[in-house]
């Protein structure tokens, strides 16, 4: 009978959200922060899609402290001006994101499975600031990058100095 309800109350929802979009009535502003209903709608979508098209993807790359410290340091070219250093601040621009991007230092994402990462970065995510990098950087590469975040909280001790030492991305430090 909840689940009933709960039902009728989020088709009502996504009706109401559509009729907004639809008039013009949400704002299109990368200045203002989006609904609860639209962030509750796009992120329940995100995390079912994702687990759904990166299911059977497997990390080729061999698990070893050289090709994490690639994975650190191609992290920092590509990834860290809005993830952040193990500071945890993003560059400049990247604080004027409608969708913050999570920092990972904070918000690590060492829960989630080394496929996902891998999918996330090469498809990107859609009505975000997160690109997609498949056409840009080799999958090789980007899976060094997911076996690194995969694993930040539990760095070799090498591989975890060289994270510690990379410089901010923060134009104010
Ligand atoms: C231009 C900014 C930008 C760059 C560069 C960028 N990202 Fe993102 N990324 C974002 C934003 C914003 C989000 C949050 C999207 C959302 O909330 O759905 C995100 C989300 C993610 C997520 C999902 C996080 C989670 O909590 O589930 C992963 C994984 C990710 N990015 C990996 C990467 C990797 C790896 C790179 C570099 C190869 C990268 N990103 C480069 C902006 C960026």
């Amino acid at each position: 009978m909840l689940n009933f309800v709960k039902g009728i109350l989020s088709t009502l929802a996504a009706l109401l959200a559509l009729i907004a979009v639809s008039l013009g009535i949400a704002s299109v502003g990368a200045d203002v922060k989006p609904s609860r209903i639209e962030h509750w709608i796009a992120t329940a979508e995100l995390n079912t899609a994702v687990a759904r098209h990166a299911k059977g993807l497997q990390n080729p790359v061999p698990l070893t402290d050289e090709n994490l410290l690639v994975g650190v340091r191609l992290y920092h070219q590509h990834c860290a001006s809005c993830h952040g250093t193990s500071d945890g601040q993003p560059a400049g621009f990247a604080q004027g994101f409608y969708i913050k991007a999570p920092q990972f230092a904070i918000n690590g994402v060492e829960n989630d499975p080394e496929n996902v990462l891998f999918w996330e970065a090469a498809h990107g995510i859609r009505f975000t600031p997160m690109p997609a990098f498949k056409n840009t950087m080799p999958d090789e590469d980007l899976w060094k990058i997911s076996m690194f975040l995969k694993r930040m909280d539990k760095l070799p001790s090498a591989v975890d100095a060289a994270w510690e030492k990379l410089p901010s991305a923060s134009p104010a430090i």
